[in-house]
């Protein structure tokens, strides 16, 4: 095995929650594929000898990016969505009556799998185009067996397609489909066709929308349970529109991140904090949606709850494929500072996916 050296690059070290820690001249050693060195040129051992030398030219150098929540497979276009919105009707009411999600749902369902793989496929190159190295990926836009377990499917197939890490994520619970009360759902399909997802090994983590448009926090805590029975990893959409109580529900449960949060609470802030949870921000769903009320993001810093950003890449509420956009929404909409919107897409952000052998430029 060769070691390739980058050198004269300014590296990224982030030693602990110090900062940036900014390593000028810095050389990065890889050794197959880890990182065997990351430093100072002085520092670099001296027997170390090597022809495969890329130098940098003081470009700065960070860990991977990671985009820690999408949907970015699915069928169909609501760009009608947005037009409706303009014209002055929300996304609660374009989802009672059938639109949103639903009619995403039925966009999936009638979509082939080469047709849901290419339009994945092309919105993951843009994500990769900007330095994004792991993706989360969710289902919750079959909501039946099959298409459930086919969204996963296809997500596991992108990863053998590109250079990526993917992270993939059940999100049955996403909305009730028609013809069914939200408690059957729950109860037979949606925990079925998680069991059967787990046995196929086709889901690292488990995901549900706790929303008035959606599920309850007991009928996400049936869910809950089972994810906790297979030895996954739990995350929430919660606190998006409404305060329901499902973060404190994902903090009992040790969940990894809650994200959106926007109408979050104190005692949720408290929860987060002691259960050492991630809050995951999607500032494309709030400006997309036309939100005026932010996260509590000064509550997170006073509590020392880590923030993660995510494009939230949707049909409906976040039709974007930029995590650099993202990052930038961060700061302008929600105040981030540029260290925080760095951290949201690296260190935090893989936290929120439970990944910690990943995130940051040092040795391993
Ligand atoms: O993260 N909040 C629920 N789910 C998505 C929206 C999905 C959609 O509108 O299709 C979200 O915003
Ligand atoms: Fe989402």
């Amino acid at each position: 095995m060769h070691t390739h050296l980058y050198t004269n690059a300014l590296l990224t070290t982030f030693d602990q929650s110090k900062g940036y820690c900014l390593v000028d001249d810095g050389v990065l050693a890889i050794l197959g594929d880890k990182i065997s060195y990351a430093g100072p040129s002085a520092g670099i051992p001296e027997n170390f000898e090597t022809d495969n030398v890329t130098p940098l030219g003081g470009r700065l150098v960070t860990p991977g990016l990671v985009d820690c929540h999408t949907h970015l497979i699915y069928g169909g276009s609501r760009a009608h969505e947005f037009e409706m919105r303009q014209n002055g009707a929300t996304y609660e009411e374009i989802a009672r009556a059938g639109g949103g999600i639903l009619s995403t749902v039925e966009a999936t369902r009638d979509a082939s799998d080469a047709e849901l793989m290419e339009s994945a496929l092309r919105r993951l190159d843009c994500l990769i185009s900007e330095g994004v190295t792991t993706v989360e990926i969710k289902s919750g836009y079959g909501l039946d067996q099959e298409t459930e377990l086919r969204m996963l499917w296809i997500a596991r197939e992108l990863a053998k397609e590109r250079k990526i890490r993917i992270v993939t994520t059940f999100l049955g619970a996403h909305t009730v489909p028609p013809g069914i009360s939200a408690d059957d759902y729950i109860d037979t399909v949606c925990i079925h066709t998680l069991k059967i997802a787990a046995e196929e090994g086709l889901v690292d983590m488990v995901d549900g929308f706790c929303e008035s448009i959606a599920f309850t926090p007991a009928q996400i805590e049936r869910v809950f349970k089972v994810a906790k029975d297979l030895g996954l990893k739990i995350k929430l959409h919660a606190e998006q529109l409404s305060l329901m109580g499902g973060t404190e529900l994902a903090a009992q449960y040790a969940a990894c991140s809650s994200d959106h949060l926007e109408y979050l609470d104190d005692k949720g802030v408290k929860a987060m904090k002691d259960a050492g949870m991630i809050a995951v921000l999607l500032p494309g769903a709030y400006y997309f949606l036309k939100e005026n009320k932010r996260p509590p993001i000064d509550s997170f810093r006073e509590m020392g709850v880590q923030m993660a950003i995510a494009t939230d890449s949707n049909p409906g509420s976040s039709p974007m494929t930029s995590i650099l956009l993202a990052m930038n929404m961060g700061a302008t909409l929600f105040g981030l500072t540029p260290l925080e919107c760095l951290r949201g897409v690296t260190v935090n952000a893989n936290k929120a996916l439970g990944i910690t052998d990943a995130g940051q430029l040092i040795k391993g």
